[in-house]
């Protein structure tokens, strides 16, 4: 593997997407990935050999590519995430749009809560695409939390960070819109093995993957201002579940939407 071109050949034959080999070589010399396309015949040196040689390595043994490069794009922004926070996910995407939805016919300046934060990539999506809006993020994992502060002082937006377990360090503080992709992942998921890279913590949710959305249910309405909405995101199968959960928590309207694929993906309701 000594130039560029011989990297991607290397990339090929251990089974890496070319899109992902082209960004771990952009990353190694330190060039934009249009760079790399068009200069196939350039050496490496001995260090960008040996970062190459291990990254593609560890690529193609499954770990997430944004771990091993350090960030990844969300909703317009680009997130710092390393081991220990959940890569976000474009699926995600969904929930921020409804949640803007839902802040558009909020009154002015509104009072909005993330749950379960991760590297902050819903509450800073909002704070961004909703200047108005003052935002409040809370997290367990003070891993998660850190990389969430980091990257809103690099964007450069204002949340409020807290440390605690869901709504446990809210007080009696209330608000128009709380939002929740928390962990949804049942403790025996066989899809397990391929997310053994991400933290336990931000997968698994009990016997049946709902332990957490149940909690959050059960706490959320009296952190909740009146004609406030909940928007929970969960696995597809997951919609009639919540849906029953929402509605017996006394939620009204309660409804499901689909990510990009057609699966219903977010449940939410208002009380
Ligand atoms: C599925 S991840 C979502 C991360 C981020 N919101 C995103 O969409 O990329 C769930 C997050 O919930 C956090 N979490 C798990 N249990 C929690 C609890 N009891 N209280 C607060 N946060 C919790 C995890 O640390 C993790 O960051």
């Amino acid at each position: 593997m000594n130039t560029i071109a011989e990297a991607l050949q290397t990339a090929r034959e251990r089974g890496l997407e070319s899109l992902d080999a082209q960004l771990l070589i952009a990353q190694a010399v330190r060039r934009p990935r249009s760079w790399v396309l068009a200069h196939g015949e350039t050496p490496l040196t001995e260090s960008q050999r040996e970062t190459l040689t291990v990254h593609l390595q560890r690529r193609a043994e499954g770990e997430p590519l944004a771990y091993l490069i350090g960030q990844k794009e969300f909703y317009g922004l680009t997130l710092g995430v390393s081991a220990g926070v959940l890569v976000p996910r474009p699926d995600t995407e969904t929930l921020v749009d409804w949640a803007l939805e839902c802040l558009a016919a909020a009154p002015p300046q509104p009072e909005v809560l993330d749950l379960g934060t991760g590297s902050g990539a819903i509450a800073l999506a909002l704070a961004h695409a909703c200047p108005t809006a003052r935002v409040c993020a809370v997290d367990m994992s003070e891993t998660a939390l850190q990389a969430a502060r980091d990257n809103a002082m690099r964007l450069a937006l204002q949340v409020q960070w807290l440390a605690g377990d869901w709504c446990s360090p809210l007080g009696e503080r209330r608000f128009s819109l709380i939002v929740s992709n928390p962990p949804y992942v049942a403790d025996r998921d066989p899809h397990l093995q391929a997310l053994r890279h991400e933290p336990a913590q931000a997968l698994l949710a009990g016997a049946d993957g709902l332990d957490a959305i149940r909690t959050i249910v059960s706490q959320a309405p009296k952190h909740m201002l009146p004609q406030a909405w909940l928007l929970l995101e969960h696995a597809h199968a997951q919609a009639p579940a919540v849906a029953q959960l929402l509605r017996g928590a006394g939620f009204i309207d309660v409804t499901s939407r689909a990510d990009l694929s057609g699966e219903p993906r977010c449940t939410g309701g208002h009380l």
